[in-house]
Order: C-alpha cells, then sequence, then structure tokens
C-alpha cells in the first residue's frame, strides 16, 4: 500500500530529516527543498546505483561531468531560445500566473494541451469557461502568452559595462552535445555508445508545486545514446525496456506504471518520438522519465553554428555521418519523490498496534543497519560501539547508532525511516544474561518480516540486504 496522500510524505519527510523546507528560518522561498541527512543519502544510492548499472558496468557508456554555465551560443544552437517556452495566463482579478496547458489538463485530465498554440489554449480556456484556482473566479483570465523557461543571469562583475547576459543549463543533455568530439578523440567508442551525466538542471516554471515534484532547480540522470539512424526504433524499443526494468528492480510494483506517447502537438522542438513512463501519485498519473528520439537534431545543429565538424566515421568503411540520438532521461529529483511515495506503508500489526515503514529496497535504504544498544549502561555501550566499528571496517553498510528511547520506540523509529535491519547488543551479548542470549551473540530484527533471529557477531557481516 503505498502513500494515499502527498501530505503523509510531506510530513514524515520533515519530521524524519529526508526534505526540509528551503530558507525555512527566513520563512521559505517558494517551492524550494533541501535534502536533510536521510534525504541525501537516498538521493545519492539512487543516482550510484543508476551510474553503476547504465554507466560503470557498461562497455557502451561513458560519463561527463560539464560545467553548468555554457556559452549562450549552445542554447541558440539546441533551439532551447527560441522554444523553450510555456504559455501562461495571469488571473484579472487576482493576479495569480496560471501555465494554460495544467489549467485545462486539470479541469478534464484526458485533454493534452501541452504544445498547443498560444490562441488555441485561450480559446480552449474561454470555451471551458474555467475558473481560476486560487481565486474561484470565472472567466477572469488574460489572453495566453508564452514564456520562456530559461533562467538568465549576468557574467561580470559590474552592474554596468562589460557583462552580458549567460543562462543556467535548462537541460542537462547539452554537455553531452558539445563534448561528442573530444569523448570520440580520447575514448575509442564505436557506435552505438553514449554518454551519461547527472547534475543540476534550472526552469523558470510557471506553476511549481506537488512538493518536489515540479521545481525550479531539480537533479536529473541522463544519457545521449549515439546510434545509426537505421537503428532508431530497435534502440528505442530497448531502452524503453530498460527503463522499466530498473524500475522493477528498485521494487515498483506495475499497476502503477504505465507508458504514455505523446501526441504530435506535445513532442518538444527536437523529438521526432517521445514517451514517458509515467507513475500513479495521490495527485494522479505524473511523468517519472523520459524518452526521446533526438534524431540528429542537436548535433547538425551545433555542426553548423559553431563550424566544427562532429560527424562520426565508420571505421570498416570510411563513410562519414552525423549520428543519431535516443536520449533516456531520468529525473533524479522526482525519482526520488517517487520512491518516497511507494515505499510508505501503514500496517496494523498483531495487538492492533500500528506502524509507518518505508519499504525501500535495502540497496537505497539511507540507513541500511541500525546498531541498538539495549541498555545506556557500560559495558554495553562499548560492546555496541566495537560492532559498530567492525561492521563500519568490514562492510559497505550506511550505519546507525541510536540509543535515545525505548527498543520499541527505536524500533518504530527505524521502520519509519525504512532501515532494513536492527541489530539488538543485550546483556547476553556481553555474558551478563544467559536468558537473553549466548556471549558474543546479537538479535537481528527484519523490517519486513519482523522475525528475529540471534547471530554471533563473527556473522553479522555476511547479514544478507536482499
Ligand atoms: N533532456 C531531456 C529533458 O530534459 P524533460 O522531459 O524536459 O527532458 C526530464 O525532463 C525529466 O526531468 C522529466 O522526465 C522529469 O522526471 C524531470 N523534470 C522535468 N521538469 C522538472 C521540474 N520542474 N522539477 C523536477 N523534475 C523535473
Amino acid at each position: 500500500m503505498p502513500a494515499s496522500s502527498l501530505d503523509q510524505i510531506v510530513s514524515l519527510c520533515k519530521r524524519r530529516g529526508f526534505i526540509f523546507p528551503g530558507s525555512e528560518i527566513y520563512g521559505g522561498l517558494a517551492n524550494s527543498w533541501d535534502y536533510g541527512p536521510l534525504g541525501v543519502e537516498l538521493k545519492n544510492a539512487i543516482q550510484q546505483w543508476w551510474w553503476e548499472r547504465f554507466v560503470t558496468k557498461r562497455q557502451d557508456m561513458v560519463g561527463v561531468d560539464a560545467a553548468i554555465f555554457m556559452n549562450p551560443k549552445v542554447w541558440e544552437a539546441s533551439g532551447h531560445v527560441a522554444n523553450f517556452n510555456d504559455a501562461l495566463v495571469d488571473c484579472k482579478e487576482c493576479k495569480a500566473r496560471h501555465r494554460a496547458d495544467h489549467l485545462i489538463e486539470d479541469a478534464d485530465p484526458d485533454m493534452k494541451a501541452d504544445g498547443k498554440s498560444p490562441q488555441e489554449l485561450t480559446k480552449i480556456i474561454q470555451n471551458m469557461n474555467l475558473g481560476c484556482p486560487t481565486c474561484g473566479n470565472k472567466g477572469t483570465f488574460t489572453n495566453a502568452r508564452t514564456f520562456n523557461l530559461l533562467f538568465q543571469t549576468q557574467l561580470g562583475a559590474l552592474e554596468e559595462g562589460d557583462h552580458r547576459s549567460i543562462y543556467l543549463r535548462g537541460e542537462i543533455a547539452q554537455a553531452m552535445f558539445v563534448n561528442f568530439k573530444n569523448v570520440l578523440n580520447t575514448m575509442r567508442k564505436r557506435l552505438p555508445f553514449g554518454v551519461a551525466s547527472v547534475g543540476k538542471a534550472f526552469r523558470n516554471e510557471i506553476t511549481p508545486g506537488n512538493f518536489t515534484f515540479r521545481t525550479l532547480e531539480f537533479d536529473l540522470m541522463e544519457f545521449e545514446y549515439f546510434i545509426e539512424k537505421n537503428n532508431w526504433e530497435e534502440m528505442f524499443t530497448y531502452w524503453q525496456n530498460e527503463q522499466q526494468a530498473w524500475l522493477k528492480e528498485m521494487g515498483f510494483a506495475n499497476e502503477r506504471l504505465r507508458i504514455r506517447e505523446h501526441t504530435q502537438d506535445e513532442l518538444s522542438h527536437y523529438s521526432k518520438k517521445t514517451v514517458d513512463v509515467e507513475y500513479q501519485t495521490p495527485f494522479g498519473w505524473k511523468e517519472l522519465f523520459g524518452l526521446a528520439y533526438r534524431t540528429d537534431f542537436d548535433l547538425k545543429n551545433h555542426m553548423e553554428q559553431s563550424g566544427e565538424d562532429l560527424q562520426y566515421t565508420n571505421p570498416d568503411t570510411g563513410e562519414k555521418f552525423i549520428p543519431h540520438v535516443i536520449e533516456p532521461t531520468f529525473g533524479l529529483s522526482r525519482l526520488t519523490l517517487m520512491t518516497l511515495l511507494e515505499a510508505y506503508n501503514e500496517e496494523t500489526l498483531e495487538g492492533e498496534d500500528t506502524r509507518t515503514v518505508m519499504k525501500f529496497n535495502s540497496r537505497i535504504a539511507p540507513v541500511q543497519a541500525a546498531i541498538l544498544p539495549l541498555s545506556k549502561k557500560e559495558p554495553l555501550i562499548a560492546k555496541a560501539q566495537e560492532i559498530y566499528n567492525l561492521l563500519n571496517d568490514q562492510t559497505n553498510l550506511r550505519l546507525d547508532f541510536d540509543m535515545t528511547g525505548s527498543i520499541g520506540k527505536r524500533y518504530r523509529r527505524q521502520d519509519e525511516i525504512g532501515t532494513p535491519k536492527c541489530i539488538t547488543i543485550d546483556f547476553g551479548t556481553i555474558g551478563e544474561d544467559s536468558e537473553q542470549g549466548e556471549k558474543n551473540t546479537v538479535t537481528v530484527r527484519d523490517r519486513d518480516t519482523l522475525q528475529q533471529e540471534r547471530l554471533p557477531i563473527e556473522k553479522l557481516r555476511d547479514i544478507s540486504l536482499a
């Protein structure tokens, strides 16, 4: 049973240190969020898994980590300055600003309004007689007009004089296109191969919201997979299957995932075909990942605008051509949110007791094993610390050492942050109470089955996190 309302997750994230409102002591900043101690572990673990699965362990993939600021000509050549737009409307009564396509889709979820012209959107909003979600008044919207999503800032120290406008990157993909020649010249790769990257992207979204679902800055993981044009359909299907396979490995249930193909109107300016993997959130079916066939759009434009030769030479035939591109994109911030939603469970235990438990895949649980000394007395604490140090040295597990509150409360706390294994050190462990257990043994409790087993300390390094 995943979360049934977003509030459950927002509150758990704040209470347990996953995600906090940004700049909170100054009253916050609209739609900015900070990852707390557990949130950063979760997000980093997802990212590391992704990098390992899609980059390090593949012969056909390499990575780059590029600068966020790029020469503004990159964004002209990529089409983002001209085309990376949303349409907005203002409410004449309360002055609230809304994204025109979202107003329409929220009123009629079957209607896809993304990509329609401002004139078409104005007409639809008028025909549907939509009300302003902020003040409730009907028929108060201005005509729709377009708005570029790229954030601009100034390069140069002085307000006057020598400075020029630059953009914060609106997608990370351009890093892979502008480095295509460098990678080709240094890495001896033959088609098909991919170049991957992870990092922040920035979009001046008009209506961000739903917690971290749509924010002004967010983390992306994606790669550009360079192919020969003829193979695009086969490669598209391959990467679609791979995206879904990873979601299954992470533990997402099939019934909360679906595939949706973009209509011609919706397609980004660079794409010939796009499909989204959507997840059923408490606020409706929403895009989780995207997969696009970008053709040779980007490399061709960069070749024209930069004057550099961005062709690939077939080593067998000597034929030169511009590769085509399949782009699987994985929103890391959004995946982190959906992982939290999917992991959430409320369970009734024997005796009508209830618990909230985050059933994260063990690989990404922010804490993988908690060391819980039953009492604060010595030498029990020293023994617990010795076991913590031992596991720290001999395993790569993310560990917690928790001695605050009753053991029952500590189990509940570890359940709520999704810790797969709790290791309790008691008076049996230090040889003072044989009824609790034999000397140098500990109790290991499993988060999901709640089963407890007594294990010798030297076996702990082999505990299975499956
Ligand atoms: N290079 C292609 C690209 O950036 P996109 O569909 O615009 O494609 C990729 O974005 C992914 O980034 C989406 O599938 C989604 O997971 C995530 N994403 C997009 N806008 C976002 C936002 N404002 N806040 C959080 N995540 C966002």
